[in-house]
């Protein structure tokens, strides 16, 4: 993370108020300075001293607790905040909000603030779909607020319904890109594939590799925390797409194949991390394929290489971008592969590693360019992203 950032977490009175801790301890450990306020109603369902014990730092929960040591608090916490997030945001805190209200610690300390500012409401579905509330998130949404819209599920009350706060990760996307957005993606188009793809023989099987999609995750979110409008060309995975990341799922070789040369002549920079099946079954059957006596032979044809495709054509000189996956003769034949397939660079990474490769969050990688080549070290899949793309946009 580049520089020490003021995060200035906000929690009313919700049931949910336990899970922000999650988002106090996760922006401490990242090495954020979080500063927490809180409603009095927030400090009956989670403990003041809980937040001070993750963040470090004293929580006002009043304009005159008289405790911390700093008599102005409230505008100096806001003032000095790079984001403010409010969750969980209660009716009654998102109606004082939109009308400039400053009654108590969590809202006075924000009308002081003048930095990006995000909202994530939970309450149950009739105060949230009650015209009072949608007429007071529309006005935050017209005074520049994000809203991260709450999801369907049971309540607190025991009813299911929309008002559920969104989920966790997806908080910290949103604060994320508000703290680190750096300008130097700003105004470019990131096309990216990630996940492995699907072969599919039959109604029943497919042919797949190992690859969880992590790497590819992580560079879309980099992007966009570096200011571009992402696009992610995803297999299946298992992990929920960044905040502000538009996804197309995709299945088969082929079908990243179209998606890909669809969307590229707009990208300005392409990044294929996807582990795209080289072969594919040279037939689907419609049915089930049954068993028989003795062995069977599954014939494959070739699939297309659409990062060969894109790197001949670069409809527009975009940077593209390759990553190599090989478990011996690592640099040699991502070399070949620089070439072979036009890229600009290509990430080489070995899976010889138990830190590095599928499915773990960590990797190391050798950045091979027509230039040179720099050897990262391990770090995490977040990191290397961050890596990537600022040699590309130096590419660019
Ligand atoms: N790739 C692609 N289309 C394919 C196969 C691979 O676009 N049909 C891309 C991958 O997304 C990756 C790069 O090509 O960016 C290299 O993939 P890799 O699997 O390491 O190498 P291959 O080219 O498939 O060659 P080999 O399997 O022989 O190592």
């Amino acid at each position: 993370m580049p520089e020490k950032k003021n995060l200035l977490l906000g929690v009313s009175g919700g049931i949910a108020a336990y899970k922000v801790c999650e988002i106090a301890s996760y922006f401490t450990k990242k090495g954020v300075n979080v500063n927490v306020v809180m409603t009095e109603h927030a400090a009956e369902f989670v403990a003041p001293l809980t937040f001070e014990a993750l963040t470090k730092n004293h929580v006002y929960t009043s304009l005159f607790d008289g405790k911390g040591n700093d008599p102005v608090a409230h505008v100096n916490l806001g003032r000095t905040a790079d984001a403010v997030l409010i969750a969980p945001a209660t009716a009654n805190i998102i109606a004082k909000l939109a009308n400039g209200i400053a009654d108590d610690m969590v809202s006075t300390t924000v009308l002081a603030a003048s930095c990006k500012k995000i909202i994530a409401p939970a309450m149950f579905t009739g105060m949230l779909e009650n015209p009072a509330t949608q007429r007071n998130l529309e006005q935050l949404r017209k005074d520049g607020w994000e809203i991260i819209e709450s999801e369907s599920g049971r309540l607190a009350c025991g009813a299911v319904g929309s008002g559920r706060l969104a989920e966790i990760p997806e908080l910290i996307s949103a604060v994320e890109e508000a703290l680190f957005a750096n300008e130097q993606l700003l105004g470019k188009r990131v096309l990216i594939t990630a996940g492995a793809t699907r072969e599919s023989l039959d109604p029943v099987r497919f042919i797949t590799n190992r690859s969880s999609g992590k790497m590819g995750y992580a560079l879309a979110k980099i992007a966009k925390t570096m200011g571009a409008e992402v696009t992610l060309i995803s297999g299946k995975t298992e992990i929920r797409p960044p905040h502000g990341v538009s996804t197309v799922f995709v299945e088969s070789a082929e079908d990243m194949y179209n998606a890909v040369t669809e969307r590229a002549a707009c990208a300005d920079i392409i990044v294929m991390s996807a582990a795209v099946a080289d072969y594919t079954p040279a037939e689907y059957s419609d049915q089930k394929i049954k068993k028989s006596e003795g062995d069977n032979t599954l014939v494959l044809k070739r699939t297309k290489d659409i990062l060969s495709s894109i790197g001949r054509t670069k409809p527009s000189g975009q940077v593209v971008v390759g990553f190599s996956m090989e478990t011996e003769n690592l640099l040699e034949n991502s070399r070949k592969k620089l070439l072979i397939k036009n890229a600009d660079m290509i990430v080489a990474n070995s899976i010889a590693s138990e830190n590095t490769g599928f499915g773990v969050d960590t990797n190391a990688a050798v950045l091979i360019t027509k230039t040179g080549e720099h050897e990262t070290g391990l770090m995490s899949k977040e990191e290397l992203a961050e890596v990537i793309l600022k040699k590309a946009a130096e590419l660019l």
